[in-house]
Parts: C-alpha cells; structure tokens; sequence
C-alpha cells in the first residue's frame, strides 16, 4: 500500500516533504516543471533580483582527497532570468500543477523596500505560495551590503522583513533564509520572528575558500580552453591560443611563452615523426599553480628519445646522412620539450596519441 507523505507547512500541502533548494536545478521554469514531473513535492526557484547578471566560469570547486569529491564550494550568483520571465513561468506551472507549491526567492538592497516588494508582489501575483528571503548568499553579493551580508546584520534583516511582514498586498509567508556567517543563528532568528517572519530556512552555502595554499597564500580555481589546431599554421594558432587564454587567466607571460615554445616544438617533432594523421586538439587548464596542456591527435604516441651526449659539429656532419640527421633532429627536439617543459608524459590510447606537458607557474 503506497504511503502518504503529504505534509502541510505554514498553512501549505505539499504531497511529500521533500523540495528542491533555490540552486542550479531549479534555474529555469523548464527545471521547476521537470522537478515536479519527477516528484518533488516542491520547489524554491533561483534567487530573483532586479538586475540578473551571467554567471561566468569557473562556477564549481571541488576538493577531492583519495580520488572522492570530500568538498564542493560554489561561486554561482543568482538567477540569470529576468523577474518578469519568472512570473510567467510561475504562472504556468501553477496552472500544470496546482497542488504542487512554488516556493519565490528574491534578494534586494538593504536600503530599497521598494525592491523587496515588487518582487515578492510579483511572485506572489504570479501564484508563489511561500517566500524566501534570500539573505544568506555568500557570493550574490555581500560586498554591495545584501545576500550574506543583510544576513550577518539583524539591524537589516528585520528592516526587511518588516517590510514585508507589515505591507497589506504581501499575505503570503514570508521565511527567511539564514547564512552559516554567523556564529548563533537563533539570535537572528528570533529578532526576525519579532519582526514577522514566518518560518525560516536554515542555511544557505557555507563560504569557503578553495584552492588556498597556505605554503604560497595563493587562491585559485582552475580553468579550462581548447582549440583545433586545424589552420594553415598550427604553431602560430597554439602561440595566439595560449597568449589569449593565458591573458584572461593572468597567467605568466614567462610561462605562456615557454607553453608555446613547447608546444610549437612538440607539433614539430610530430610532424616530422609522421606519427600525426590530422589535426591535433590543444587542451589548456590553468589552476594558478600548474598550467597542464594536452596535445591529443589521431595517430600514435610520439617517442620521445632521451638526448645522448652530442656535439654540435657531429650533428653538423650527419648533413650528409638525412635519416641520421632526422634522427638527430628529433631527439634534440625531444631534449628542448623536455628542457621547456617541468613535466612531460606521451601515450597513446584508441588510435589517438597524447602528449602532455605540464608547466610549473
Ligand atoms: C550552485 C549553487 C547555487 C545556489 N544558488 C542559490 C540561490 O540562487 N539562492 C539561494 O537562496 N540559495 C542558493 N544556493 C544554496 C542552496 O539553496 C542550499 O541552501 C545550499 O546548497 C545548502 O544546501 P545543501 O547542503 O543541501 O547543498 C545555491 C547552491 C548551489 C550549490
């Protein structure tokens, strides 16, 4: 016999006790509907706020010890869709889905009531049934006084919420969502209950820092481009590749100089190996500490000879002998990759050789 877990909060049925977080899955009205589809008993859609910006890469880090994911930090902002686009789509799943609650989510400035209610007018006109108050992003954007950092002031939070609490076209519940920022949130809570919330939402991200050295005091994320090298001059479109991203990572120029010069004298030594049978793709992650290219082309593994003692008049004389003149060539090329580059692996796996070289930043 199939169970009911229907349950009812601030007044609301929802069929079961288990709702989607204002986050990624709920980004879109086409998520939120698909979320009811599956199941869920509700959703809190993606943070409104007036002004939407695009989020930029990289949003996601990981901490990972013994090859599993121990921790996960975000850098996502808020909602990139307009207010207007949600009360649409607000509108519409309602109707689809009547008895599936939708939870708003809005953020405004600590100084601007008016922010604050038209936005949660608006969710509510469009058929919201509840409301978060989002003052707990600890990215979106504290620095301009809201998310967190309404969240870490009581003095604010409970302005907002009176606001809210207090204004007649408002009836929905009104739940503020509290940041991990504070050492006691029940201090805030309670000054928040006085000021008329509802309910709360306890908590949102933990801020964090990732990809902190503590030996170099240097932070980082680690970043990610790739091209094909498939013009009519491939060592010129790595060099332009490399100087772009570098410059938008704020790589090294040093490094992202000795990079080309590497990967230059690497398509060389391919060429000139025949091991290549068509356009190499170039992977570059940068993590402010290691910058990792790929060199990854349909073909075999390029080997690369360790360099023998040699002198420069005996590579001189071998002129007269092209296959050990090639032969010379090549290992010295695979002497200046080495000498270029800190690391330097090849291998070959599906009929597609690969040649990673690693550089120190
Ligand atoms: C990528 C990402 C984006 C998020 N965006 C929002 C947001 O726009 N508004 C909000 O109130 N919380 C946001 N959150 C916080 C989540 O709603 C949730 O409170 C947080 O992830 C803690 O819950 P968890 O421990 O289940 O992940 C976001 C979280 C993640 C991971």
């Amino acid at each position: 016999m199939p169970s009911d877990l229907g349950t009812t909060y601030l007044g609301v049925p929802f069929r079961n006790p288990f709702i989607l977080a204002s986050a990624p899955p709920t980004a879109t009205g086409g998520m939120v509907r698909r979320g009811f589809e599956a199941g869920w008993g509700g959703e809190v859609v993606k943070t409104l706020i007036h002004e939407p910006e695009r989020n930029l890469p990289n949003r996601f880090a990981v901490i990972r010890s013994g090859g599993r994911i121990t921790g996960f930090e975000n850098l996502e902002l808020l909602s990139e869709q307009s207010p207007d686009q949600w009360y649409q789509d607000i509108a519409v799943i309602k109707a689809d889905f009547p008895h599936c609650p939708i939870i708003g989510s809005i953020m405004g400035s600590a100084d601007s009531p008016d922010q604050w209610l038209s936005l949660a007018r608006g969710c509510q006109d469009a058929g919201a049934d509840l409301l978060e108050l989002n003052f707990s992003c600890p990215h979106g954007y504290p620095e301009r006084g809201r998310g967190a950092g309404i969240g870490q002031s009581p003095d604010y939070a409970a302005r907002i919420t009176g606001w809210l609490a207090n204004c007649k076209d408002t009836t929905i519940p009104i739940i503020p969502k509290l940041t991990s920022a504070m050492a006691d949130i029940r201090h805030i809570a309670e000054e928040l209950a006085l000021a008329g919330a509802h309910g709360f939402c306890a908590i949102n991200t933990i801020p964090s820092f990732f990809g902190f050295d503590l030996h170099t005091l240097r932070l980082g994320v680690s970043q990610q481009g790739e091209c094909v090298l498939d013009g009519a001059g491939p060592q010129a479109q790595a060099t332009r590749f490399l100087e772009d991203r570098g410059a938008d990572w704020g790589a090294r120029r040093e490094v992202i100089g000795r990079a080309g010069l590497a990967v230059g004298e690497a398509l060389e030594a391919l060429r000139t190996a025949g091991v290549m049978a068509g356009p190499a793709r170039l992977v570059a992650r940068f993590d402010e500490y290691t910058l990792n290219l790929l060199i990854d082309y349909p073909g075999q593994a390029l080997h690369l000879a360790a360099m023998p003692a040699m002198d420069a008049q005996a590579l001189l004389d071998l002129d007269q002998d092209e296959e050990a003149f090639e032969a010379a060539m090549a290992t010295l090329s695979g002497a200046l990759i080495r000498h270029l580059a800190d690391r330097v692996e090849t291998q070959e796996q599906l009929n597609r050789g690969q040649l990673r070289l690693s550089f120190n930043h």
